[in-house]
């Protein structure tokens, strides 16, 4: 028999009903990364809502497309149409909400779709998981949880000698992404408090590795290494943040699903504070070792350049209860991970050309056609 689309749509979403997680923004560099290291670790299937902005990439996915447990659907958090008809169709147990506008200096150069992204759509995905979730059955109802990705900039900026954030610290966001993802956690703790939805909060520190997007610290500085152009860092170069490597927060995500206790917060973190300057030399030699350039360093490229306006010193996690309760800790250390990227990133050309030319941008329009009908990748 010869299935149309919308039929094997039908079928699939048949199968999905069991065991479902709907995940957003899993075509951006987090959640590609959750999405391809549960496919291979877990029998859930995966339905990903993203709207595919300049940060998805559905080329993230390829190794996945065609799974079937796996369905990708393109569409805005914030479309309560879509999202109601998507979770009364595939039924989900759990909702891993990454999908954000999550670049600081783009939030400093218009907050507008940190806003719209991170805190209406939230609230939009909130609203219509608040209508599904009563209609499951008892069962269903107590096993369902709405987990949200959020991150250590909601707490503010750590004085030298001040303690790591810990959940019970007081949100002091500073940027205007911060902001945003601060009001979205809000929004969902009052879900929590209010509703008796099963929420689950995990606030992590910087990630790194494969598929971020070079708009960010460590993947910009590797590529501008690899081609000799300058390396800016903001200030002085001592800020300092926590590092994680990428497949450490999704075990530390997919954990806190498993068995974090619902409305409770989870500090994830790498306990690897370094300064940016020290992440930046440390990229250099490793572009040196890899991609020597005739004996002269690549330190030699980097540039001081004007501070970014309202830059937070220090970001530091106290993530000792999510290993306490939970068990889990990172596997990865900062030396093992950094060389893994920077070699992903230096091996894997062509993502990298399709990134920076814009060229994964036209991938999409030619191998996505804007119908109303869900499509797979
Ligand atoms: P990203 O920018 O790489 O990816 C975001 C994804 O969300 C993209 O695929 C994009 O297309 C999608 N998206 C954006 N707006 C959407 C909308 N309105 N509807 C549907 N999809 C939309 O982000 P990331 O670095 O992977 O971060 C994922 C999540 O993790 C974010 O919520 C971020 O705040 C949080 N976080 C990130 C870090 C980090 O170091 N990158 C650390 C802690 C927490
Ligand atoms: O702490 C978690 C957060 O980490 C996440 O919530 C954000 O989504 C994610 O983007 C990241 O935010 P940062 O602002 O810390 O990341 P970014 O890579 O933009 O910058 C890291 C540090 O490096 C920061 O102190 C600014 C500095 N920097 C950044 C860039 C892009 C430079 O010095 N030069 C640069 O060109």
């Amino acid at each position: 028999m010869r299935l149309t689309r919308t039929a094997i749509v039908r079928v699939t979403c048949f199968y999905f009903m069991q065991n479902t997680i709907l995940v957003t923004g899993g075509a951006g560099f987090i959640g590609s990364n959750f999405i391809l290291q549960r496919m291979e670790r877990d029998a859930a299937s995966i339905v990903n809502l993203d709207g595919l902005t300049y940060a998805g990439n559905l080329r993230n996915l390829d190794a996945i497309a065609g799974n079937p447990r796996y369905e990708f659907v393109h569409g805005d958090i914030g479309d309560r149409g879509l999202v109601r008809s998507l979770l009364q169709r595939c039924r989900p147990r759990a909702i891993v909400h990454f999908a954000a506008e999550s670049h600081v200096d783009r939030s400093i150069r218009g907050p507008d779709d940190f806003i719209r992204t991170n805190v209406d759509g939230t609230f939009a995905l909130l609203e219509e998981t608040r209508a599904y979730w009563p209609g499951l059955d008892e069962r269903e109802r107590a096993d369902f949880r709405f987990l949200q990705v959020s991150t250590d900039e909601v707490y503010g900026s750590l004085g030298p000698d001040d303690r790591p954030f810990r959940e019970t610290t007081a949100y002091a966001p500073n940027s205007p992404y911060a902001a945003s993802k601060a009001a979205s956690d809000h929004l969902v703790r009052a879900y929590r408090h209010t509703y008796g939805l099963p929420t689950l909060t995990t606030n992590c520190s910087n990630n790194y590795g494969r598929f971020q997007f070079p708009e960010k610290l460590i993947p910009l500085m590797i590529l501008n290494a690899r081609d000799g152009k300058p390396l800016p860092v903001y200030g002085d170069g001592q800020n300092v943040r926590d590092w994680l490597y990428v497949e450490d927060h999704c075990e530390a995500i997919a954990t806190v699903l498993a068995r974090g206790r619902a409305g409770e917060t989870y500090n994830v973190g790498g306990w690897n504070e370094k300064k940016n300057l020290e992440i930046v030399e440390t990229i250099c030699d490793l572009v040196d070792e890899f991609a020597p350039r005739g004996g002269a360093s690549r330190r030699e490229l980097i540039t001081f350049v004007k501070d970014r306006p309202g830059h937070d010193r220090r970001y530091a996690m106290d993530a000792r209860k999510i290993e306490r309760e939970l068990n889990w800790k990172p596997k990865e250390t900062f030396e093992s991970g950094i060389r893994k990227t920077v070699r992903w990133y230096l091996e894997n050309e062509e993502w990298v050309r399709d990134v920076t030319s814009g060229s994964y941008r036209k991938w999409i329009e030619t191998h996505y056609s804007p119908e109303a009908e869900p499509r797979r990748s």
